[in-house]
């Protein structure tokens, strides 16, 4: 199996789509969602350079910690708090160009300027979030939206 992902430094478009391939060959079905979960982090982050970028998963109605890449992050979060607990209520994307306008948003890190949170579901219930950080206003858009829905889908 290849050890990396590549990068060609091409349009946001170009690099989903030369990604997408490559992490469904990397996700393994046989191990523990952990592993997986860690790989699709160290790969957006290689790719994208994001500031941030990791899982929340859901455990006793609470969201946890899971793999990431960046700096150290918040351990838990509640349903309907912040932006991944909103994207866990409402179970759908959420997209904030900056995080001073979304009340509630959960600072782990004073430097992060704009996110996006993505849900994972199983059985149609959400059981994980994906976070991207971005220490740039209005960094994340459609595009991000529809490939790390893409990325969630592989992930569920
Ligand atoms: N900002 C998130 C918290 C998680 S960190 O950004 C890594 C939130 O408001 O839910």
């Amino acid at each position: 199996m290849e050890s990396t992902v590549s990068v060609h430094q091409g349009s946001k478009e170009e690099e989903y789509s030369s990604l997408l391939p490559q992490l469904k060959a990397l996700i393994d079905e046989d191990v523990d969602s952990v592993s997986n979960m860690a790989n699709v982090a160290a790969a957006l982050r290689t790719v994208f350079g994001f500031f941030w970028v990791g899982f929340y998963r859901i455990k006793d109605e609470t969201l946890h910690l899971a793999p990431f890449q960046g700096p150290v992050a918040c351990t838990k979060i509640e349903y309907g708090k912040g932006v991944c607990g909103t994207c866990w209520e409402k179970e759908k994307t959420i997209i904030v160009d900056d995080v001073d306008d979304f009340p509630g948003h959960i600072a782990c890190s004073s430097d992060s300027r704009s996110e996006i949170v993505v849900p994972i579901f199983k059985k149609n219930r959400v059981v994980a979030v994906l976070d991207v950080d971005s220490d740039k206003k209005a960094t994340f858009d459609a595009t991000d939206q529809k490939y790390l829905e893409a990325i969630a889908q592989l992930l569920s």
